[in-house]
């Protein structure tokens, strides 16, 4: 029986509640289809600056490098919002992103019909929304040097992040890109800043470029404000988007509401020799603790982590099936639930799941 080895990693506040729920699932797919999974878990975050004062505990990237896999939940939260900037929660993430090189993050945002009017947003608009964000996630403002505060004589301050690619970078995720809309509906829309930064004139040249490679695949260039805009305008006139890592940051969450509720969004980080599976939602502070978030992010993220990782495309599509099946029951958590409708909680819309992956078997 092959046997797979999971780094879990559940972090921080509602990390901690959906990131066991998501392991119930991936138990019931090994059971079902006779793969061994052995899950280890580690520190990350907060939880991880709690207990050894650095938010990548040592051995963490240790564990994560000796996986198949890493199962990730989310960190931060107010009560390390005081801790000096290099030892937030957060670092923990971006270090091991960088470690790992997951160059590439895949975030796909599906409006499920029987959500249609979860979103905030009129159903003319989300109805049919089915896009990934493809967000390059080791380069840009998040770590481009020289960077740093700095006191002047004065008493003010200056302050610098730098936006850097190398035509290498952009390269490599542009040809993720073209070969993930190439599985989709064959369209891709690049976005940058090219009206004004000299970073994205380099970004435009060379997607430009490895587009020849791809004569299958229609290429489009968007301007990142009027990306913000169609996003939330005509989303259905989006297949894959391809984006630097800070504007991905902030159209993923924008994309999110198109789904519903952030509660929904999967992710991938794709690239180096082992790959993380995160739901995109982050920590919630104001739910934590209160059994009511939504597990579906993370359990879909479990479907990518079968999909990409272990190629159990099947087992991928039973689990992505158990969610809509128990959704079409009319199952609801708070975050997608109408005014007035019965909600469940994580466990109880993990048990609901978990056994449709069973039936499945
Ligand atoms: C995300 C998050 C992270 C980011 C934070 C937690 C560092 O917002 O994954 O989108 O900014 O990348
Ligand atoms: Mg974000």
């Amino acid at each position: 029986m092959a046997t797979y080895r999971i780094a879990v990693l559940p972090g921080d506040g509602i990390g901690q509640e959906v990131t066991p729920e998501a392991v119930r699932v991936l138990k019931a797919v090994g059971k079902g289809a006779g793969v061994g999974f052995e899950f280890e878990p580690a520190l990350v975050g907060g939880a991880a600056i709690d207990a050894t004062g650095h938010p990548l505990a040592p051995g963490t990237l240790d564990l994560c490098r000796r996986s198949h896999a890493i199962l990730f939940g989310a960190v931060g939260g107010p009560k390390w919002d005081t801790v000096a900037h290099e030892r937030r929660p957060e670092r923990g993430l971006l270090a091991l992103r960088k470690e790992l090189d997951l160059y590439a993050n895949l975030r796909p945002a599906k409006c499920f019909p029987m959500l249609v009017d979860a979103s905030p947003l009129k159903r003319s608009v989300v109805e049919g929304t089915d896009l990934m964000v493809i967000r390059e996630l080791t380069g840009g403002l998040y770590f481009g040097e020289p960077r740093g505060l700095e006191r002047l004589v004065d008493g003010g301050a200056r302050a610098v992040n730098t936006m850097v690619y190398t035509s290498r970078e952009i390269e490599r995720i542009a040809r993720t890109a073209f070969e993930v809309a190439r599985k989709r509906r064959k369209r891709l829309a690049s976005v940058d800043k090219a009206n004004v930064l000299v970073v994205s004139q380099l970004w435009r040249e060379v997607v430009t470029r490895v587009a020849r490679d791809y004569p299958d695949v229609t290429l489009e260039h968007v301007l990142v404000d009027n990306c913000a805009m169609a996003l939330v305008h005509r989303p259905s006139r989006f297949d894959t988007i391809v984006t630097e890592n800070t504007f991905g940051d902030i159209l993923s969450d924008e994309a999110a509401i198109l789904a519903g509720s952030m509660g929904m969004l999967p992710s991938a980080s794709l690239g180096g020799s082992v790959a993380l599976y995160e739901p995109v939602h982050g920590t919630a502070p104001d739910i934590a603790g209160k059994g009511i978030a939504n597990p579906i992010a993370a359990i879909l993220s479990t479907a990518m982590l079968l999909r990409y990782t272990l190629s159990l495309e099947k087992d991928a599509d039973r689990v992505e099936r158990a969610v809509l099946r128990v959704l079409e029951q009319g199952h609801r958590t708070a975050d997608i639930a109408g005014p007035g409708a019965r909600t469940v909680g994580t466990k109880e819309m993990a048990d609901l799941i978990v056994r449709e992956v069973e039936d499945q078997y």
